[in-house]
């Protein structure tokens, strides 16, 4: 199924209480998170104000990223998106220009697939040519939306997690 009407934006208070049921939805898959939803609630003008900080002035050993929600009029935040402009060591590795998840309650809808592609334009938007994408080797779903998107397997690399990480290229063909 292709899902409509959804777009990126920036994180904004307009989509607060849908990002935090999400968060909820994070925890009870056993997903880590940076903060407690009740915390979200009571200080999210400091969240959102971390957020640009990882922008324009991250933490050491950080790359500058940006972060976009996905959202829908009528469903709020759907999922989100890290785009980093540039690599380091770590995220050769693990992690390349981009990152993605979706709200448990919102999967197999076609919106993983979706939110890639919007991630890869915002990437290329902010000058990445070739974009590295990595996920874990037994990560079916995220496999297919990279291969959808036309990612090419260069290779799978021991990180010492419980799955070999497979790393993909989204060449420019510009
Ligand atoms: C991976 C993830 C983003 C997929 O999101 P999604 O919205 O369910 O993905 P889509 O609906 O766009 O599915 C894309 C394709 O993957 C398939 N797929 C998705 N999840 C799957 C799963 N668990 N098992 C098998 N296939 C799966 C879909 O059937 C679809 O295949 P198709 O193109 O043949 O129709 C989502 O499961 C998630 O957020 N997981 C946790 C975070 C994560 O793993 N992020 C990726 C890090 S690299």
């Amino acid at each position: 199924m292709t899902p409509t009407k959804a777009y990126l934006t920036r994180p904004r208070e307009r989509y607060k209480d849908s990002f935090i049921d999400a968060v909820y939805e994070y925890i009870r898959e056993k997903r880590t998170v940076n903060w407690h939803p009740e915390i979200l609630r009571a200080r999210f003008d400091e969240y959102l104000r971390v957020l640009q900080q990882a922008e324009t002035d991250p933490l050491a050993g950080m790359v500058p990223a940006t972060q976009f929600w996905l959202v829908s009029e009528n469903d709020g935040y759907i999922g989100d998106v890290d785009v980093r402009h540039h690599l380091n060591e770590g995220l050769k590795r693990y992690g390349g220009h981009i990152g993605y998840k979706i709200r448990p309650s919102f999967r197999r809808r076609g919106y993983g697939a979706l939110i890639c592609r919007l991630g890869i334009l915002e990437a290329r938007k902010r000058g990445v040519g070739d974009i590295l994408i990595t996920c874990d080797d037994d990560n079916i779903g995220s496999s297919r939306i990279i291969e959808v998107n036309g990612g090419v397997l260069q290779d799978k690399i021991d990180n010492g997690r419980h799955a070999l990480t497979r790393r993909y290229w989204i060449r420019d063909s510009r």
